[in-house]
């Protein structure tokens, strides 16, 4: 018989990597043994992506080669491409870019190959991906031309330009780039470990990536930020402590707090507050920074929660003029460098991923036929 399972896999340890590593008491996280706070703020997002992908940051010829994949990589095929109008005009954003993912396996080169090369070059085919077809997806629901990528630019240069409309300030092209790199990786997260269970079916990576996007959408993962959004515009800005009592006391859950591995304060939400405040600052409206800074306070008191990586996320996001639908699809641009890396190393040392369940239900039935039941 099955041992008895923890609910929720919670500490299990479900397979081995090289990409991240998290301690969750000291509140500390690794990408390939660099420190989170090391990499913040000081390694671009294309450089975090390589680390991931290729195993280590790169030197400048590195990332120069790494850089022009990116933008040979980000042209869209003709079959996704055609239904960009249709997807935008009948699907939320991230139900499009779990259909425009899907659609982006039958335009590429390499989809019949799960060979090591042949990964490599579609992990950073969709990581320059991506963005674009965020981007396009928006610019389609809207009626609007989106401009092209302009090769010069970063991944993160040109979202912000492509979803705004307008040119980027140089520190909100940084600010941005940030929290593409806090977001990268994490270890055996709910769509990490999807993308891992798929792929080690021997299923190819645009097949790991749809079901990792498909759970990454869900509002007790990637979907938080959005609803910690709505949980601001929500909420009077006089009226914060009172309205956080009253969902806490009614036995809600307040989007943005609490993480199965962090027992303190995640370490990506350090930074993202910090830029959250700056961004506040800069913009001359710090109503929703203080109304997260009360939301904070609120909640550590009566529940002992720390806000997790969506928490500021949202008012980032917000402060960069990104719409509040576009949040998960932002972290989904970022955690592709992750996954892909995931799906990289689970095929490089595959064993199916096949857990055992614990059987709860009847016993020794009998069979009736249809007229006796
Ligand atoms: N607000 C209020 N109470 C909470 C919250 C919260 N955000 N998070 C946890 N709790 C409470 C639970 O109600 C539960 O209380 P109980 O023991 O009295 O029933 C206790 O803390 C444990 O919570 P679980 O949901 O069992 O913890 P678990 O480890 O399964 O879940 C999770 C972690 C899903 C992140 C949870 O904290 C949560 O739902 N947070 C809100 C959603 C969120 O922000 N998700 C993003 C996570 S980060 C990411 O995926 C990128």
């Amino acid at each position: 018989m099955a041992d008895k399972p923890t609910k929720g896999l919670a500490d299990v340890v479900a397979a081995s990597t090289a990409l991240s590593d998290i301690d969750g008491k000291a509140g500390r996280l690794f990408y390939r043994g660099y420190d989170i706070h090391d990499l913040a703020g000081r390694a671009t997002f294309e450089e975090t992506a390589h680390l991931l992908q290729c195993g280590k940051l790169p030197n400048r010829d590195e990332l120069e080669r790494y850089g022009q994949e990116l933008v040979r990589g980000r042209e869209l095929g003709a079959l996704v491409s055609a239904n960009i109008p249709e997807i935008a005009e009948k699907q939320k954003p991230m139900e499009a870019l779990r259909s425009l993912v899907s659609l982006s396996g039958a335009d590429d080169p390499d989809k019949d190959s799960i060979a090591p090369d042949a990964n490599h070059r579609k992990a950073a085919r969709l990581t320059a991906q991506q963005p674009l077809l965020v981007a396009r997806y928006h610019a389609a629901r809207n009626g609007a031309e989106v401009p092209e990528p302009d090769p010069a630019l970063s991944i993160a240069a040109n979202f912000l330009l492509q979803v705004t409309g307008r040119t980027p300030a140089q520190r909100e092209v940084e600010i941005f780039d940030t929290c593409l790199v806090l977001h990268a990786d994490h270890t055996m997260n709910a769509s990490t470990f999807a993308a891992r269970v798929c792929a080690a079916t021997l299923s190819d990576m645009h097949s790991a990536i749809v079901a990792a996007i498909g759970t990454l959408k869900g509002p007790l993962h990637g979907g938080a930020n959005e609803q910690v959004m709505k949980t601001l515009e929500s909420i009077s800005p006089t009226g914060v402590a009172q309205a956080v009592r009253e969902k806490l006391d009614a036995g809600e859950k307040i989007m943005g707090f609490g993480h199965r591995v962090y027992k303190t304060e995640d370490p990506r939400a350090t930074h993202l507050r910090r830029m959250s405040q700056e961004l506040a600052e800069s913009t001359g409206d710090d109503t929703y920074y203080r109304m997260s800074k009360e939301m904070e306070e609120v909640v550590f008191e009566m529940k002992g929660l720390y806000p997790n990586v969506d928490f500021y996320a949202a008012s980032v996001y917000h402060y960069l003029g990104i719409p509040t639908d576009l949040f998960t699809p932002v972290f989904s641009i970022s955690r592709m460098s992750g996954w892909t890396a995931h799906v990289i190393e689970q095929h490089a040392d595959n064993r199916l991923i096949r857990p055992d369940s614990e059987y709860i239900g009847e016993r020794d039935q009998k069979w009736k036929p249809i007229e006796e039941r």
